[in-house]
């Protein structure tokens, strides 16, 4: 079954509105004749509407970065799945590694935050992926189905091929580190094969990406991979030429 490749580029704390809406007007016309690829924006909060709005109708679509599980409530500071679907935006980055180690995500929290963004209509990002002393220790199996297993215990089998996930080892986040092709494929099996067990039609459905150390010079090799639906892009996602060649790159 065809699934058609996803480039996201995750800009983290980078980018007021202001370069944001410079960014999206430079962006914008390099990826409009690349048919069969998607590309999603994952933004800061304050630049969410703007970028929205400025591509609404073109292939870009915008994530938020995070949200809140509740739709609303005495949460300060928060901000909520139907909030940010009024805002115009698509989907939202669920469990990045950064959130998980330096703010308490916790495997808790996503298992409500996962369904909490399917009910506003909202493409869940999930992320997931093993540490180096996991890895080291051979527990990056053990690790990604117990992602899989608690993040997603509040997801119908059946909606399943709703979500986004995207594999990435932490050893290879913002370190120039990639993972191999061989590595990021059978991680990503792996990942196919745990869903799978849920929900078969719904495995082959759901596109996985891989992210950690993209560029434009090893996305071709990691993109032709056909379990590798894409990639989530940090630093190389922050100017618009190197974020634009990725894109070119998932053609197929
Ligand atoms: P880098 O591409 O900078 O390694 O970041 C990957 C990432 O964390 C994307 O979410």
């Amino acid at each position: 079954m065809a699934r058609n490749p996803l480039i996201a580029g995750n800009w983290k704390m980078h980018k007021s509105e202001r370069q944001a809406e410079e960014y999206i007007q430079a962006l914008l016309p390099r990826v409009a004749a690349l048919e069969g690829v998607g590309v999603a924006i994952c933004a800061p909060y304050t630049d969410l509407k703007a970028l929205a709005d400025s591509a609404r109708g073109s292939r870009v679509e915008v994530y938020a970065q995070n949200m809140h599980q509740e739709d609303q409530g005495a949460y300060t500071g928060e901000v909520s799945a139907p909030m940010l679907s009024e805002a115009g935006v698509q989907g939202v980055v669920l469990g990045h590694s950064e959130r998980r180690a330096q703010f308490g995500e916790s495997d808790h929290a996503l298992a409500l935050k996962v369904p909490a963004a399917l009910r506003a209509g909202l493409t869940p990002l999930l992320c997931v992926g093993e540490s180096e002393q996991e890895r080291d220790a051979g527990d990056t199996e053990r690790r990604l189905r117990q992602q899989i297993a608690e993040d997603l215990g509040g997801v119908a089998a059946e909606q399943l091929s709703e979500l986004v996930i995207a594999y990435e080892p932490v050893w290879a986040i913002g370190t120039g580190r990639v993972a191999s092709p061989e590595q990021a494929q059978e991680a990503i099996a792996f990942i196919r094969a745990l869903l799978a067990a849920r929900d078969e039609r719904a495995a082959q459905q759901v596109r996985i990406l891989y992210g950690g150390s993209v560029d434009p010079d090893n996305a071709a090799g990691l993109l032709e991979l056909p379990d590798i639906d894409g990639a989530l892009v940090g630093g190389a996602s922050l100017q618009v030429d190197s974020f634009a060649r990725i894109v070119a790159a998932a053609r197929r």
